[in-house]
Order: C-alpha cells, then structure tokens, then sequence
C-alpha cells in the first residue's frame, strides 16, 4: 500500500493504515462532502473560507484514496439544488473548482488519476466548463484511480436521462415498440458506467441524509456518517471510516458472504407445504 510509505513512523495514521484488511479495500468510495459553512461559521469567518479549506481536503482525500488502493472515488462537489444559493457564493465555488483543476492536474497526472465530471456540466459557467473538459482530456489516459466530480449533479435527472438514452437509442433502432429495459442496460446509461457500484458511502457533518446522491449506485453501499466537518476530514478520518466499514457483514440481501446478484433466480419449489404446516412449523 503507497500510502504506508507516506504516513511517518510511528504515527496513528500508520498504525491503523497496518490494521486494515488488505483484500477488504473498498473498490469505490462515494463522499457527500458537508459542513463547510458550519466549520467556518466555527470560527467566525464567511462561508467562503470553509469551501477554500474544503478544497484542500478534495485534494488530501484524492490522494490518501489514490495510495490506499481504492478504484474509484466519487466527490458530491455541486448538486443541482446548490444553484438556490446566494449568487456570490455559486460563483465562488466555480472560481474554486477551477483554482482546484488547473492547480492540482500536476498531482493528478503524478497519481495516474482518471477525473471525470458527472452531472449536467453544460450548464456551467463556460471557463468553468472549459477547465473541467480540458482536465478530463488531459487525464483521460491515466490508468489509477478514477475520480468522478459530481457537479450540477442529481441522481434523479441521471436516471431520466439514462432512460432516454435508451429509448433514443431504440427509436434509432426501430425497436421502440419491442423494448423491454432491464438494470443492465440502465447502469451502463448512468454517468459513473465503468466504475464499480460504490462499497462505501461517506457523508460528513452528521446529516442523516442521501441528498439525491448516487441513488441508483448505492443500493448496497455500507452508510458512514460521521459528525466531522468535511474541512476537517482528513486520512485519519478516511482510514476510520475504512476501517469501519472492514467490520460490516455485507450480505446483499442474502445470508453471510452473499456476493450481489444482479439477477437472483427464483429457485422452483421442490415441496408443497400446505398452509396448516406452514401455520405449524411457525408456531
Ligand atoms: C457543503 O458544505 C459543501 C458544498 C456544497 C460544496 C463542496 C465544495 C467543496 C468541498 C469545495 C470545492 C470542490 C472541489 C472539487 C474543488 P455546506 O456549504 O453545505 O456546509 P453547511 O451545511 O455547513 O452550510
């Protein structure tokens, strides 16, 4: 694991890095990043200050996730409900994402890390939009870890147009009176096909909530909520909720050591039990 010959000697980092199940790295983390007003509001400083040092966690927890092995990683940058907020404050997040983009692609071509946005990222502001692009064309040949920015994201506008990417795709087709759609066909339409189904879910500040988030993706990702900030969720925070979420039974809705099925067969019945035994037998 990299991130062990990064962490000092000695320290908690590392000592904990050492206990983690090497075989039970999650292949994908998804974070709703939370808590940026609150942290600065903490310190009596504007809103602006917790986004500028969340930006600085984006950057520590791309690399921590990058070292530990993990695949993909999914950041909830934008939602397409963060537009309700005040005008100067929108525009000050896309002036971060840039800063963030055109300062860190060195950091990502050095990790071998793949950036791609998801959401409705036309509707950005176009410079915004310009670096985000150009970020995805310069990384798009790097094979470590995926980093997918959800920005001017809803899980519910993902699935519509997955949807109607389909029936587009039949209409072309001339098939559209014999479509039958099944899961398959709409995870490969979603934005993050290509990336495994996301293990783990992290959402900071304490918030009991999804937000629109991954809704499809997450049907059996293991939930960790966490009360820290996100400024300040740092790799002993990640290592935490990795560790954490080593301890979980997952079982995908069957018994111990399920893997998931994407499609489970409905055995035949090999008895007929008569309701009166079946009455019985729960008794
Ligand atoms: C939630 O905190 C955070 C956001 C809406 C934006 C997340 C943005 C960043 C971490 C920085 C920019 C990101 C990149 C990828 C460069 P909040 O403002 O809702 O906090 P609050 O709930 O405490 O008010």
């Amino acid at each position: 694991m990299k991130l062990l010959d990064k962490l000092p000697i000695d320290s908690k980092e590392r000592r904990l890095a050492l206990s983690l199940d090497q075989s039970k790295i999650p292949a994908h983390i998804a974070i709703i990043m939370d808590g940026n007003g609150r942290w600065a509001k903490q310190r009596g400083l504007p809103r602006f200050a917790g986004h500028r040092a969340g930006v600085q966690r984006v950057r520590d927890i791309v690399e921590a996730c990058s070292d530990l092995g993990i695949q993909a990683l999914t950041l909830y940058a934008f939602s397409a409900e963060n537009w309700k907020r005040p005008r100067a404050e929108v525009d000050m997040l896309w002036r971060l994402l840039r800063f963030y983009l055109r300062n860190d692609l060195a950091d990502l071509m050095r990790n071998d890390v793949r950036l791609q946005s998801i959401g409705r990222v036309e509707a950005l502001p176009p410079r915004a939009y310009e670096e985000l692009r150009s970020t995805e064309r310069a990384t798009s040949r790097n094979k470590g870890m995926r980093l997918n920015l959800a920005i001017n994201y809803s899980a519910r506008n993902e699935m519509v147009d997955a949807i109607n990417t389909i029936l587009d795709e039949a209409r072309i087709d001339g098939n559209l009176s014999r479509l039958v759609v099944d899961e398959k066909m709409v995870s490969r339409r979603l934005q993050t096909a290509g990336s495994p189904e996301p293990d783990l879910l992290i959402r900071t500040s304490g918030e009991m909530r999804i937000s629109n988030f991954l809704l499809w993706q997450i049907a059996y990702a293991e939930l960790y909520v966490t009360d820290t900030l996100w400024p300040d969720f740092d790799t002993m925070q990640l290592l935490y909720a990795v560790q954490d979420f080593q301890k979980r039974e997952r079982r995908f809705g069957g018994l111990s050591n399920s893997l998931p099925d994407p499609e489970p067969q409905i055995p035949a019945l090999t008895e007929e039990v008569g309701d009166e035994e079946l009455e019985l037998s729960l008794r």
